[in-house]
């Protein structure tokens, strides 16, 4: 039970909703008369001593908002031991007794690390539009991320069917092919190439240049940055189906822009969970969602598995794409 101060921070690459469920964490505890600090910069700004203590008004007029108002960063010293120990002394310095991380899978490992070596309780919730974090069916912003490729690929699809090209359209999503997968869906593609499923390059040119035969304008290929570069796909396809092919790279627009209202809602509602989790004493759990609904997870099961592509939507794209 935690009686005096927590600290919340973002770390790893922002993601829409980053500062509704900062507020959220910010709000709830100090409703429950316990101190809250907000660590600026992610890991860079722990080792910095970048941390300052937050009320309700420092966290005003931020729901609207993208980025993150605590700032983000990757940061190599916290990678070592030494790194780690400064932050520890940081927190200890400021009496902060439990920590809420919001992040991807990188920052929810380093916080598994803290947690080990320092004993400090961390509660962390998933905050990156990959959605590849495990355990939960949603990270916070990839909704918003996945709404903004999908606005892309229309307007892609406009000019492609205007020039009669093929377009290919590379999305984020690291190692994962969600946010391909989903605003592929979606938008309506006519091929998605995620890292999960395996493909053949010269069966979709082959099928490309059949349905331009019999009168196709367009042709939209959605991939995913882990499975090939869109570049080097624009290259072969081209070469292949002898059809003017354009490339579009999505890349950091993906990451900006207004929270959706699932974004604003499930980060408000992992915030809330999260504060009352570790004010309770509860350590090393993730929260996030399972169809629909609020779940812990264990911090080290999270960190310690790679989550597969939904093989739902799999299915589902093998039907209607
Ligand atoms: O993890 C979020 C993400 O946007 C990935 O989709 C992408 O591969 C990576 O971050 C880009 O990182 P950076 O902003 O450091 O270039």
């Amino acid at each position: 039970m935690i009686t005096g101060a927590i600290a919340v921070m973002t770390s790893g690459g922002d993601s829409p909703g980053m500062n509704a469920a900062a507020r959220a964490v910010v709000r709830t505890a100090i409703a429950e008369g316990i101190k809250v600090f907000g660590i600026y910069n992610g890991y860079k700004g722990m080792l910095a001593d970048e941390i300052v203590e937050l009320n309700s008004r420092s966290v005003s007029d931020l729901i609207q908002r993208g980025g993150t108002f605590l700032g983000t960063a990757r940061c190599k010293e916290f990678k070592t031991v030494e790194g780690r120990r400064q932050g520890l002394d940081n927190l200890q310095k400021h009496g902060i007794e439990g920590l809420v991380i919001i992040g991807g899978d990188g920052s929810l490992t380093g916080g598994s690390m803290l947690s080990k070596e320092g004993g400090i309780p961390i509660v962390g919730l998933p905050g990156t539009i990959d959605n590849d974090v495990w355990g939960t069916d949603y990270t916070i912003g990839c909704d918003t991320a996945a709404n903004t490729a999908v606005d892309a690929i229309n307007k892609l699809r406009d000019t492609a069917s205007a020039h009669r090209r093929i377009m290919i359209v590379e999305v984020m999503g690291h190692t994962s092919g969600w946010l391909a997968m989903t605003s592929g869906i979606a938008s309506g593609a006519e091929y998605i190439i995620v890292p999960e499923v395996k493909y053949d390059i010269d069966e979709i040119c082959e099928e490309i240049v059949e349905s331009y035969n019999k009168g196709r304008r367009y042709t939209i290929i959605v991939v995913a940055e882990g499975a090939c570069s869109g570049v080097g796909l624009k290259n072969v396809v081209q070469e292949k189906t002898k059809i003017d092919t354009r490339v579009s790279i999505l890349g950091h627009i993906q990451r900006g822009g207004s929270p959706s209202l699932e974004d604003r809602i499930k980060a408000s509602m992992l915030g809330e969970r999260a504060a009352l989790a570790i004010i309770s004493g509860v350590n090393d759990v993730v929260f996030g969602f399972d169809e629909g609904k609020v779940v812990s997870i264990n911090l080290f099961d999270s960190v310690n598995n790679k989550k597969p592509l939904d093989p739902e939507l799999v299915r589902l794209a093998s039907v209607l794409v």
